[in-house]
C-alpha cells in the first residue's frame, strides 16, 4: 500500500483509530447545525472522493489497485492542501475497517467520527464511534466547533448524508477507467439536486478534478435540515 493522496482517499483516509464508541452523542436538539450563542453556525460537509468514469468509487472487491497508476509521479491532486484545511472526518464503518486492514492510522490529530451500528473497540483517543443519524452527528460534530468536515465515504454513507441534504460540496476526482460495476458514488437515490460547478482542473495523468456547491449555496455552510430523511439511516 502506498502513501498515495488518491489511496488515502480510497482506504487510509478513513482510518480512524480506536475509542470508546460515542453514546448517542446529543440527541436532537433545535436547529439543524449546532448552535454557539445563539448563532448558528455555519458547516461545510465535503465529499471528496476518487469516481471512475462510470460512477464507482471502488471495484466488487473493494480494492484500490484501479487507483495504482494514478500515482506516479508523486502528484497529490490538490489533497495535501484540502487535508490540511478540514478539521474533522465522518466515515463509514466498512471504509473504516478496510483502512485498519492497511495498520497505520494516517490521521493524528484529526478527529474523526466513525458511524455504525455495531461495537468497535478503538485505542485512539481522536476516533468515535457513532450511531447518530446524519443530521444529529452534524449537529454534534457542529457544536464541537468544527466547520470543515470531511465525508470519507463509501457508498453507503454518502448516500444517507446525500438524502439528508447535508452535503455542501463534492469534489470528485474523476478517474478515466471505467470499472463496469462496483460500489457507486452513492449507494442509492436521493432527490434531485442541482450542483454549481466552481472549478475543474485536469492533471496530465487524464484525471480532472471537479468541485461543485449546492446551486444557491454560494460555497458557505450547509443546508438547513428540513427533509424527513435526515433521520434515515442506512443499513
Ligand atoms: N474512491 C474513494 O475515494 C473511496 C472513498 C471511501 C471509500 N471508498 C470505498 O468504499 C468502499 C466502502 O463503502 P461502502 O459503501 O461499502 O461502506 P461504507 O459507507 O464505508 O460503510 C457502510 C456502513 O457504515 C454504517 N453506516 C453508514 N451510514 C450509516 C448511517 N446513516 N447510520 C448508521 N450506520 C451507517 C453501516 O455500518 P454497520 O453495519 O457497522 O452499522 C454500514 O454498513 C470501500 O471499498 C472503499 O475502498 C472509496
Amino acid at each position: 500500500m502506498s502513501n498515495h493522496p488518491l489511496e488515502r482517499t480510497a482506504h487510509r483516509a478513513g482510518v480512524c483509530g480506536p475509542s470508546p464508541r460515542s453514546p448517542g452523542v446529543g440527541r436532537r436538539s433545535p436547529g439543524a447545525f449546532g448552535t454557539i450563542g445563539g448563532q448558528a453556525r455555519l458547516t461545510q460537509l465535503i465529499y471528496y472522493v476518487a469516481v471512475s468514469l462510470d460512477g464507482f468509487i471502488a471495484p466488487p472487491d473493494g480494492s484500490v489497485d484501479w487507483l495504482a497508476p494514478y500515482n506516479a509521479g508523486g502528484e497529490d491532486y490538490g489533497f495535501g492542501e484540502f487535508y490540511k484545511n478540514v478539521d474533522a472526518l465522518i466515515e463509514g464503518s466498512k471504509t473504516y475497517e478496510q483502512a485498519l486492514t492497511f495498520g497505520e492510522w494516517p490521521h493524528p490529530g484529526k478527529p474523526c467520527w466513525v458511524v455504525t451500528s455495531r461495537e468497535f473497540e478503538s485505542k485512539q483517543p481522536e476516533v468515535h464511534f457513532t450511531s447518530l443519524t446524519p443530521a444529529e452527528l452534524i449537529r454534534h460534530v457542529s457544536a464541537q466547533g468544527h466547520k470543515r468536515i470531511w465525508l470519507v465515504g463509501g457508498s453507503q454513507l454518502a448516500a444517507s448524508f446525500r438524502a439528508a441534504g447535508l452535503i455542501t460540496e463534492y469534489v470528485l476526482s474523476v478517474i478515466p477507467v471505467f470499472l463496469g460495476s462496483g460500489r457507486p458514488l452513492f449507494a442509492r437515490g436521493g432527490a434531485v439536486e442541482t450542483l454549481k460547478l466552481v472549478e475543474s482542473k485536469p492533471y496530465p495523468s487524464d484525471l480532472v478534478q471537479l468541485r461543485y456547491v449546492r446551486a444557491g449555496s454560494a460555497e458557505q455552510g450547509a443546508p438547513a435540515d428540513r427533509s424527513p430523511a435526515a433521520r434515515a439511516r442506512v443499513g
